[in-house]
């Protein structure tokens, strides 16, 4: 990771519209500089450069940053080698030398592009290929296809990848560690992949991680074997066909998301090219930050039947907490697209995927209402039940009364009798999100920061609480904005709002600037000034944070340049922290105490109580 003073200085020191105009044509307007955005599919230039503010920044998609973030984005490569490069150009030459796992990573992706080189040599060269292209030309791919996704062949054989591997130098300990090759009891090395079909799954980079091998002969073996678990391959954060789609579907402001990698290959054959599938596993939270950093559009794709309505359900669900709504398309006939494909032909295919894009919980309640009897009391209730279940995967009111209509019409049974029943089953969620004391679609971003949040006392969950009220929330955006500008103000505020010289989390309402005001803290530590463009860098994990900050920043209510302004928003929050401490005594003495009947019905346990709940009640005004 390049130090936070470095970054800073290549983006002080680098010409920011004369990076971006070597990708993108800048023309003035104004005192900006703007250019088609590379982002998005841009047909009137909405990009702005700005070397002043150090920063580009497009008013369409919202894609901003600086300029180290700029080349990251559309090379699509690391931060880091975006800052190496960068670096060159103003001539810092930064020392490349690398910390053990990045070496590691490198020395193993190497193998694996070896292993790739082997079974796409193997493929085109051996006997054995000649009947796997046989049933992959059977299956529609075509040789150009077989290139495009460096389709390969691994062989009957016990040990060609491990002499292979060999050949080229590569240790047999780090090809098991990854997975290619096995130790049988003799010590003997032997391929784990042996007659299958070879398809290599890369990073979003591009690079070979991993592998799924399929069967192509009449054989009792598990149809798809994937690579394991390893340093450079997590299934959790692996689309098939993400580096490729990225462009695409940028273009077309739209992903297709499939449930086999077949069909992403069905797709390409159809001139479908933004489309990705997971590896069998269902959609993650790094899945869904990788999608919606290019597209708010997802088109979920997946098979009518029981695990297809199961992963559609849990990817709603998945979704939701981004606010995002997917759309969905189910196949006639239980076929997959590439089924489908083979059935109808390409033309068929395209047609029925752009026609037939419908918001998600359409089909599923299609698909629940497709297995209802009518009349037959028993299936009437278990299609409700379904309806019910897939209805609580979402917060949007007008689902659920567009929802609640239908089922009414189909069961003729009231709304309002639904409504009532729906309501009640709603505490006991079924789709519950792991963290429950959040809000309920609170980014997933936020998560990578979770472990810093504390625990909230469950004791004290039913106990009086100060309400954060928008003072209080508005106070804390201004700390924030003075001290972007001001490291002095933020130690003021450090020092002020520390108990044991810990940042003091003030409740769920303000967990975006609590989280942000850490990483200042982080920041702070270690260097003198922060500013907007160290912003980008410092929240460059989290899109819905950063986002939150910038808004702060130009919240033009808050004035920066007046002290006044920080020392009174500080009181608010001292004052605020004091009658939550008072509140929390007393908390905290009811409950040290209350298990004990007799103190309970005590003068002074009734009076402390009554003094709690008037504080509470002046402050929240009830
Ligand atoms: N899968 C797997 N292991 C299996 C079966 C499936 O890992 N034994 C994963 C694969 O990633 C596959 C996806 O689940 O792409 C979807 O499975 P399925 O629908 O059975 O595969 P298809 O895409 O239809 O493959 P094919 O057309 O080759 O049968
Ligand atoms: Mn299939």
């Amino acid at each position: 990771m390049i130090n936070y003073q470095l970054q800073r200085r290549i983006v002080n020191e680098t010409n920011i519209t004369e990076v971006v105009s070597e990708y993108v044509t800048l023309t003035k307007k104004g005192n900006s500089m703007f250019g088609l955005c590379p982002f998005h599919n841009d047909n009137n230039p909405s990009m702005s450069v700005s070397d002043k503010v150090k920063m580009y920044n497009c008013f369409s998609c919202g894609a901003k940053g600086n300029v180290i973030n700029f080349v990251s984005r559309i090379e699509n490569i690391t931060l880091d080698q975006a800052a190496i490069k960068l670096a060159k150009r103003i001539g810092i030459q930064i020392d490349e030398r690398k910390n053990a796992q990045a070496l590691k990573e490198e020395r193993l992706i190497k193998v694996m592009e070896d292993a790739n080189q082997f079974y796409k040599f193997y493929l085109k060269n051996s006997d054995e290929g000649v009947k796997a292209r046989e049933y992959l030309n059977n299956r529609g791919i075509t040789d150009e296809i077989i290139d495009e996704f460096e389709i390969g062949l691994s062989s009957s054989s016990k040990d060609y990848l491990y002499l292979a591997l060999s050949k080229n130098n590569h240790s047999s300990l780090d090809a098991i560690n990854l997975g290619l090759i096995k130790e049988d009891e003799n010590g003997d090395y032997y391929d784990t992949f042996r007659s299958r079909i070879m398809f290599p799954i890369k990073n979003r980079y591009g690079k070979v991680v991993g592998f799924s091998g399929r069967i192509y002969t009449e054989s009792n073996q598990a149809k798809y074997i994937n690579s394991i678990e390893n340093d450079i391959f997590h299934k959790s954060e692996i689309l098939y066909n993400y580096h490729n789609a990225m462009q695409p579907i940028r273009q077309n402001d739209s992903v297709y998301l499939f449930e086999g990698f077949m069909d992403v290959i069905a797709a390409k054959k159809a001139g479908i090219h933004n489309s990705v599938a997971t590896m069998g596993t269902a959609l993650t939270t790094e899945h869904v930050n990788m999608l919606l950093g290019l597209t708010k559009n997802i088109v979920l794709c997946f098979d009518g039947d029981n695990a297809g309505v199961k992963a559609m359900k849990r990817s709603c669900f998945m979704l939701s907490k981004y606010n995002n709504l997917p759309n969905g398309i189910v196949l006639p006939d239980g076929l997959d697209p590439d089924e489908y494909l083979k059935k109808y032909g390409t033309e068929k295919l395209i047609n029925y995927l752009e026609t037939n894009k419908k918001n998600v919980y359409y089909w599923l309640y299609e698909l629940a209402y497709k297995k209802m009897i009518p009349s037959d009391l028993v299936s009437m209730e278990t299609f409700k039940n379904e309806v019910f279940e897939f209805l609580r995967t979402t917060n949007v009111d007008s689902i659920h009364s567009f929802f609640f209509k239908k089922l009414s019409n189909d069961l003729d049974v009231s709304v309002d009798k639904l409504m009532d029943e729906f309501n009640k089953l709603k505490p006991k969620q079924v789709y519950q999100s792991d963290n429950n004391e959040y809000p309920y679609n609170y980014n997933q971003d936020i998560a990578t920061n979770k472990d810093i949040l504390p625990v909230p006392d469950k004791r004290t969950t039913k106990l009086k609480t100060l309400k954060v009220t928008k003072k209080i929330q508005i106070a804390y955006d201004s700390i924030i904005k003075h001290s972007i500008f001001s490291k002095d103000r933020f130690a003021k505020f450090f020092e002020q709002s520390t108990i044991d010289s810990v940042l003091r989390y003030p409740g769920k309402e303000l967990v975006n600037q609590y989280l942000i005001l850490v990483e200042i803290q982080n920041f702070y530590a270690k260097n003198d000034y922060l500013g907007i463009e160290n912003l980008y860098i410092i929240l460059e994990n989290s899109k819905e944070l950063l986002d939150f900050a910038i808004e702060i920043v130009q919240n033009r209510f808050i004035n920066v340049t007046l002290q006044e302004n920080f020392d009174e928003c500080l009181n608010a929050i001292i004052e605020f922290y004091k009658k939550q401490d008072q509140i929390n005594a007393y908390n905290e003495a009811i409950l040290s105490t209350s298990s004990n009947k007799f103190y309970e019905k005590s003068d002074e346990y009734i009076k402390l109580k009554e003094e709690s709940i008037k504080i509470v009640r002046k402050e929240n005004n009830i």
